[in-house]
């Protein structure tokens, strides 16, 4: 049966160009958070060290991944979109050091036997799934003091929960629907205290001063505590 969530995303991949060859500093790779080009904090969120293994979560074409292979980690993707995959593998066909799995963040967080240093997620599969479900599955992956941080657009005021997110399709067909989950920053750090993390920070990071757009970025981060009973 097809996935009417991977149909949906490999739709939205036909929309987005590849990552730039280089960034406004000449870099070939980079860790990008926001919605916006050189803008924002870098791969230290994560705190990685090289031999480190990092997860992302719906890494989809895979520029923040290859960025992370070059720092000496192992890099590993989950997405559901196999055209998704197919652009990193195209766009990083060199990038040592990577491994991409194709299927649901839930499916893969619950089977595998890895203990990451760091999981994160960018405007991905962290957004597109209820944390009451992924939250559990990502502190047991994470090694004690792992990092797990995302980010993603901060909520409509007034629009908590899950939410409708619409995929356009073209003008012959109906928008594809997915469902995402948004929540305050406070609630962000209270969800992840009640799971068992530690020292987390949830903050809205301000758009560009140069963009016309002025929507921010919430980013929020925390470590697995060390309670053995969350
Ligand atoms: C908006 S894109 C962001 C991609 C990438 N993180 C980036 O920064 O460019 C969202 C990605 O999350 C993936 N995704 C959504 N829900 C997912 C899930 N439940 N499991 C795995 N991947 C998922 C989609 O296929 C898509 O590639």
């Amino acid at each position: 049966m097809t996935d009417t969530r991977s149909a949906a995303w490999d739709t939205y991949s036909q929309s987005k160009p590849q990552r730039r060859q280089t960034n406004a500093k000449g870099e070939t790779t980079w860790f990008n958070w926001t919605q916006y080009a050189d803008h924002g904090p870098g791969h230290e969120v994560l705190a990685l060290k090289s031999g480190d293994t990092v997860l992302d979560l719906g890494c989809g074409s895979g520029g923040n991944l290859a960025h992370l292979a070059t720092l000496g980690t192992k890099a590993v993707g989950v997405d559901l979109s196999p055209a998704q995959l197919a652009k990193a593998r195209e766009r990083w066909p060199d990038a040592d050091g990577t491994e991409l799995h194709q299927g649901d963040a839930v499916a893969y967080l619950a089977e595998t036997f890895t203990l990451f240093d760091a999981v994160f997620s960018v405007f991905g599969a962290a957004w597109f799934t209820d944390p009451a479900l992924l939250l559990p599955l990502v502190r047991t992956s994470l090694k004690p003091g792992g990092v797990f941080a995302l980010s993603q657009r901060p909520p409509v005021e007034g629009c908590y929960g899950c939410q409708a997110s619409y995929i356009p399709r073209g003008a012959e067909k109906d928008p594809a629907v997915v469902k995402r989950w948004d929540y305050e920053p406070e609630v962000w750090c209270s969800l992840l205290e009640a799971h068992g993390f530690a020292e987390s920070t949830a903050t809205v990071l301000p758009a560009p001063s140069h963009d016309r757009r002025t929507m921010g970025t919430l980013l929020v981060r925390a470590v697995r505590g060390d309670d053995p009973r969350a």
